[in-house]
Order: structure tokens, then C-alpha cells, then sequence
């Protein structure tokens, strides 16, 4: 049995890379702030928690009763993850609270789950962190400062563990996702002359849809393409290629 921890499972790209590997056989383990949501997505088999994943104790708590539940974990994906509230703009207009919330969801998050799941992983001598950030952590998103930071900041923490854990059959990559179609992105999508600008940027010409980034997470969680760690795995429909 392969055990997949997946965080912000109850939505979006979480919920896609759910289905996607209960589809590939795998047993999860979703841990989201919205508990039903990630009940439903978690498959036969599985175990959810509804938790923050800043919450330190909260998710040392859920991994370790992962472990006593399912017995190991070999891939985690850390996804989840917010933009923030519309007023997190330009820096000087950013909220102070909007900023430490976005920080402390989309860093501190995958370090304390990681954290809580290297262990289990060095005692298997094996595992595969996946992170899901974004293309903003490689090209600045105009007028998202704490955003783009967060990730620039998750891209770098899934690198680092890519040097550290290598020796130890330990991978770790991050996925970069461009414009996505989900609840985060679409109060923006709702509005014609944005989506239609944000299409018009897309080489592919249309927005990706939450499977289109699950295919990728899937085929990294897969233990195909074995060799690669440290990567970042671009997922923008060409967005970023000019
Ligand atoms: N949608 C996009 O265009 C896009 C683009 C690039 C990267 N991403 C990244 O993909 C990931 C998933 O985004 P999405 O678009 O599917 O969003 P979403 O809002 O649809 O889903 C996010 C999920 O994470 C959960 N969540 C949020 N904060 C949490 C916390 N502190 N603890 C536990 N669970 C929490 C939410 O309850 C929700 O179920 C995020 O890391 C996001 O930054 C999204």
C-alpha cells in the first residue's frame, strides 16, 4: 500500500490530485481547514483531519496519528494554500495581518508538515515531497507582494530538502502551477475583461482546469521520473515561456 498525504485536499487542485491518486491506487491521508470537504475526497480507505496547517501542534498531532492509522507515508503533497484577501495588494497597502497569514499558510505550512513527515520517511529510506507553488515564486505577480513571496519562499524550502534528503532516498519537488481554475481564482474569472486578459497571456489559450496540475503532481507521486529532485515543474500553458 501507498499512503499520499495531501494537503488543501478539499478543493481545487487538492481535491483533483485527490481523485487522481485514489484512481492510482494510492490511500490518503487530506488535511484541510474544511474537515467535511476533506472527508470527501479522502476515498474508502482513507483518514482526514480537519486542520491549519500553520497550527504547529495540531499537525504534529494529525501526522503522528497518520502514522499510527496507515502505517506510513510516502508521498506528501503540500498544497494547500491562499492568496490572501483582495486588500493584499502592493506592499505599502498590505494588511500586516494579510501578509503573516499568507506567509505562515504557504511557508510555514509545507516546513511543519514536511517536518512531521521526514522522519516517518528516513525510517523507510524513502519518500517524495511535492509542493505545490507557482509560477509566481519564479516571475513576480504584479500587486501580490506577501503572494509571490510565499512562494518564491516554498519553490526555495522544496529545493532545500531536495539537497538535504537526497542520501537518504528522500526526493522532493515543487510543482508551479500558472492560472488555475478553482475558488481561489474565481471571483477573478467571474469578471469577462479579467478572465479574458489573463487567456490572452496564455500561449495555450485557456485557463488551466484543477486536473490539468493534478496530472502533473500525480506523475511526480508515481515514482516515475525517479531522477529528478530539486525541480521546479512548470504547469502554466506556456505563460512563463517568453
Ligand atoms: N488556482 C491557481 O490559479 C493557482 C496557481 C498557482 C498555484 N496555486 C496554488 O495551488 C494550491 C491550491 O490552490 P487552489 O487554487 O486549489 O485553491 P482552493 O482555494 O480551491 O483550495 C485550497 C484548499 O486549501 C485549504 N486551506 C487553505 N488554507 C489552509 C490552511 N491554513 N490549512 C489547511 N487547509 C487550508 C482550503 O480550505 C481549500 O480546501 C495553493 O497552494 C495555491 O497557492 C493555485
Amino acid at each position: 500500500m501507498s499512503v499520499a498525504v495531501v494537503t488543501g485536499g478539499g478543493s481545487g487542485i487538492g481535491r483533483a490530485t485527490c481523485a487522481r491518486l485514489l484512481a492510482e491506487g494510492f490511500t490518503l491521508a487530506v488535511l484541510d481547514m474544511n474537515g467535511d470537504a476533506a472527508s470527501a475526497a479522502a476515498g474508502p480507505g482513507g483518514t482526514a483531519r480537519a486542520l491549519d496547517v500553520a497550527d504547529a501542534p495540531a499537525v504534529a498531532q494529525a501526522f503522528t496519528e497518520i502514522v499510527a492509522e496507515l502505517g506510513r507515508i510516502d508521498v506528501l503533497v503540500n498544497n494547500a494554500g491562499i492568496s490572501g484577501s483582495p486588500a493584499a495588494t502592493v506592499c505599502h497597502e498590505t494588511p500586516v495581518e494579510d501578509w503573516d497569514r499568507v506567509l505562515a499558510t504557504n511557508t510555514r505550512g509545507p516546513f511543519l508538515c514536511s517536518r512531521a513527515a521526514l522522519p516517518v520517511m528516513l525510517a523507510q529510506g524513502s519518500g517524495h515531497v511535492i509542493t505545490v507553488a507557482s509560477v509566481a515564486g519564479e516571475v513576480a505577480f504584479p500587486g501580490r507582494c506577501a503572494y509571490t513571496a510565499s512562494k518564491g519562499a516554498a519553490l526555495m524550502f522544496a529545493k532545500s530538502l531536495a539537497l538535504d534528503y537526497a542520501h537518504a532516498g528522500i526526493r522532493s519537488n515543487a510543482v508551479c502551477p500558472g492560472f488555475v481554475r478553482t475558488p481561489m481564482t474565481q471571483w477573478r474569472l467571474d469578471i469577462p475583461e479579467l478572465a479574458a486578459q489573463v487567456e490572452a497571456n496564455i500561449p495555450i489559450g485557456r485557463i488551466a482546469e484543477p486536473d490539468d496540475v493534478a496530472d502533473a503532481i500525480s506523475v511526480l507521486a508515481s515514482g516515475r521520473m525517479g531522477y529528478m529532485t530539486g525541480h521546479a515543474l512548470v504547469v502554466d500553458g506556456g505563460w512563463t515561456a517568453r
